[in-house]
């Protein structure tokens, strides 16, 4: 049982705890060892204990610290646990569509790019929002950056009308990129010292997103010490770096490294923080059902069932939160849509069946909507009346079978098609029978004898799968979820190693 448990973990979830157990002084040299060889701090933990079972230790030594700054375009500094900031879990952001990005323009003369980089992050649909320190509207106008980003350009710290708006907590916490570019040494110093006197320096201070800061001044401002002292102190402190690149300054016969990088540089750089890496289900689309379904009667009435959506709720969110694209098919239900997947409402079994083979192609369907398996043979108009005479009978009518139909599509079948046996007695035949009869790789025995599952918060699950049935305890559902995505996205591993 406890076994099962700690396979619900996920490595980055495992990481943090990991991290968060060390001491003060251990935590300090391995965040300044993650800093100094570009991995988060997740990476670096993975990659001692790599290195340190390692049966080959000689051919396996610890990368040399780089020097930062050292590599010009390259992205350094310790990432940020992506999956452990509020900034992450607000929403699980996959890429740059649809993110949100804070774009802050310093005063430097590579101000001007920041411009092409707010058309290219719009081009790839993320949401752009700009704050301009005082500096850089020197370099450009807020004009020209509004008239690129389609709304208001931040600038004060002080504005009333802005602080009842968005004000600049609001502007930090709905980000979930922030990038500086062009960074000036001014505002690296700033940072580094924690000085919140503008605009930019509060929403930096108060942003629980990573940070992505494009350097860009005069080589001797690059590399005075001082300027160094700030970089370290910012990668340390988390936040990552794109540049600056060695080549020609804007003053005449200049060269050296302090030129911002370019745009698509940023963009790219962007993108790959926002790209969850190291997610059990990263790439992966997984289709989910969930809640009942309402079959019509007449216009008022319907057929129902007493499935709150909890489990089918809390498999699209562990689904999400392991790095998938998941597609949510919800029936009518009183709870909200989990962060970050695509929900997709529906009334009736025909209206999920249509929208779950909208959704398809996947790589895992899972069926966990209790959908009727009868409807009303004809739905009346009008609101049936009470008449003096007997009632109306209810003529029935059999449902598409959505698990099944799905299970055995010929073309664009998911790898893994999982469906849920909600059975009050004989549950583990029923199961194993249901199973095979629907053409499903996996069944979740749901064990509703007595009321228990349905609408509970707890559920008592087994798992049904070819090689036999797998006990699991009664669980929360949200843990019930945790271990079956875990599952799954092992199986998706087996299966893919089959392949190859
Ligand atoms: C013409 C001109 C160009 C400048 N270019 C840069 C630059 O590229 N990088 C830099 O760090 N500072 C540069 N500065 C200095 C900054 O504008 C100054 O330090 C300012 O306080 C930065 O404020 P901010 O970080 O709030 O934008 C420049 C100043 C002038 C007058």
């Amino acid at each position: 049982m406890i076994a099962l448990h700690a396979g619900t973990a996920y490595t980055a979830v495992m990481a943090n705890l990991t991290i968060r157990q060390l001491d003060e002084e251990t935590k300090r040299k391995l965040r300044l060892r993650a800093a100094a060889n570009g991995r988060s701090m997740e990476d670096e933990t993975r990659t001692i204990l790599r290195e340190l079972l390692s049966v080959d230790r000689s051919a396996a030594g610890p990368r040399a610290p780089r020097p930062v700054g050292a590599a010009p375009a390259a992205m350094s500094g310790a990432r940020p646990a992506l999956a452990s900031t509020p900034a992450a879990l607000r929403r699980t952001v996959s890429g740059l569509a649809g993110a949100s990005i804070l774009l802050v323009i310093g005063g430097g003369v590579a101000a001007y790019k920041s411009l092409d980089l707010i058309r290219r992050l719009r081009e790839r649909g993320a949401k752009v929002r700009v704050v301009m320190t005082k500096a850089a509207q020197e370099f450009v106008t807020p004009l020209s950056v509004g008239a690129l980003t389609g709304g208001t350009v931040f600038t004060e710290l002080f504005a009333r009308e802005a602080e009842h708006d968005v004000g600049h907590i609001r502007l930090a916490r709905e980000a979930d990129l922030v990038i500086v570019a062009p960074a000036t040494a001014d505002r690296l110093a700033k940072m580094a010292a924690g000085i919140a006197d503008d605009l930019a320096g509060a929403v930096l201070l108060a942003t629980r997103a990573p940070v992505l800061l494009a350097p860009a001044m005069n080589p001797a401002m690059w590399s005075h010490p001082a300027t160094q002292r700030s970089v370290a102190t910012l990668a340390a402190d988390g936040a990552l770096f794109i540049g600056p690149n060695a080549g020609e300054m804007a003053e005449s016969g200049e060269a050296g490294i302090g030129r911002m990088a370019e745009p698509l540089e940023i963009l790219a750089a962007a993108e790959a923080i926002l790209t969850p890496r190291d997610l059990p289900l990263a790439g992966r689309h997984v289709v989910v059902t969930s809640g009942p379904t309402h079959e019509p009667i007449d216009p008022v009435r319907y057929l129902a069932n007493r499935s709150s959506g909890k489990q089918g709720h809390a498999i699209a969110a562990a689904a999400a939160a392991a790095g998938a694209r998941v597609t949510l098919v919800a029936g009518p239900v009183a709870i909200p849509d989990p962060p970050g997947v695509e929900a997709i409402h529906v009334e009736t079994a025909a209206e999920m069946l249509a929208a779950v083979e909208r959704a398809l192609p996947a790589d895992i369907a899972i069926m966990a909507a209790a959908v009727a398996d009868w409807r009303a043979a004809t739905r009346a108009g009008e609101k049936i009346k009470k008449g003096s005479g007997a009632p109306p009978r209810l003529a029935l009518a059999e449902n598409p079978d959505i698990l099944a139909t799905v299970a055995h599509l010929k073309a664009g079948r998911p790898r893994l098609v999982v469906g849920f046996a909600a059975e009050t007695s004989d549950l583990l035949v029923n199961a194993t029978a249901k199973r095979r009869r629907k053409g499903a790789d996996w069944i979740l025995a749901n064990d509703v004898s007595g009321g228990q599952g349905m609408g509970q918060d707890d559920n008592t699950v087994h798992l049904v799968t070819e090689a036999g049935v797998e006990t699991w305890p009664t669980l929360p559902k949200e843990e019930v979820a945790s271990l079956l995505v875990a599952r799954l996205a092992a199986a998706l591993g087996e299966l893919k190693e089959a392949a190859e």
